[in-house]
């Protein structure tokens, strides 16, 4: 369960807050698309989910702990297997394979050999076997974004961030996309995403709208 309760974010050369006295409950398992006029404040709010804003002494509970009132450190231990980010500009290194890919952020904290099962097993279910030597330049945008998701589910995280995962992608590979964000609800996650793209929101169990920094519940339509 994620609470958000009376959270402001400002940044400093901005006058007004871009998200204004925040109040939002989020359950465990649910879909939520996030949408609203680019500079509204979506990826803002992802990024509070994902403890990844600085000063927030805000009200921002994730499984009942206050995150931000964690050092840095302990936050970052505490939300590494919890929570995972998928970004719009695919993010993936340039000079590695799928597989290390999928590995490299985690090797830091975890055995090499177990990581690399979990991994192989990650590449299969996104139907990547035959790609796992292959380089990032070697794929296509929805390949590279499907290598994206395995690395952001390798640490199992309970709640996925999405920031519009398909905004860089045609529409057939939005549909897999999609089919693939139906298979990680299916499993149980939290899935949280910020859309520009209607057929995209539409998927989720329910729509907020962020407008003039403050949140609304459904698709508001200007
Ligand atoms: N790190 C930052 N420093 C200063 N201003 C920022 C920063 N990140 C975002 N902003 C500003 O905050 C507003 C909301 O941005 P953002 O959360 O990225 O909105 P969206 O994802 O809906 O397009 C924009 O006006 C943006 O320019
Ligand atoms: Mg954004």
């Amino acid at each position: 369960m994620i609470a958000l309760e009376n959270v402001c974010v400002s940044y400093t050369h901005l006058e007004t807050a871009i998200l204004q006295n925040v109040h939002l409950h989020i359950s465990s398992g649910e879909w939520v698309s996030v949408v609203g006029p680019s500079g509204s404040g979506k990826t803002s709010l992802l990024k509070v989910i994902a403890g990844s804003l600085k000063n927030m002494e805000e009200h921002v509970t994730i499984n009942d702990t206050p995150i931000y009132t964690l050092p840095t450190n302990e936050r970052h231990a505490f939300l590494r297997n919890k929570v995972a980010t998928v970004y719009q500009q695919f993010r993936l290194l340039p000079q590695f394979s799928v597989l290390e890919n999928v590995m490299l952020p985690l090797l830091p904290y975890q055995k090499r050999k177990h990581l690399k099962d979990k991994a192989i097993q990650l590449i299969d279910e996104i139907g990547l076997h035959h790609r796992i030597t292959h380089f990032p330049h070697q794929l296509s945008g929805g390949e590279q974004q499907r290598v994206a998701f395995a690395r952001a589910l390798l640490s199992e995280p309970t709640i996925l961030l999405c920031d519009e995962p398909t905004g860089n992608l045609d529409s057939a590979n939005r549909d897999i996309i999609i089919q693939l964000l139906k298979q990680i609800h299916a499993k149980g996650k939290t899935i949280i995403l910020a859309t520009h793209d209607p057929i995209v929101a539409e998927q989720a169990d329910r729509t907020i709208t962020i407008q003039d920094g403050v949140i609304h519940e459904g698709e508001v339509v200007e």
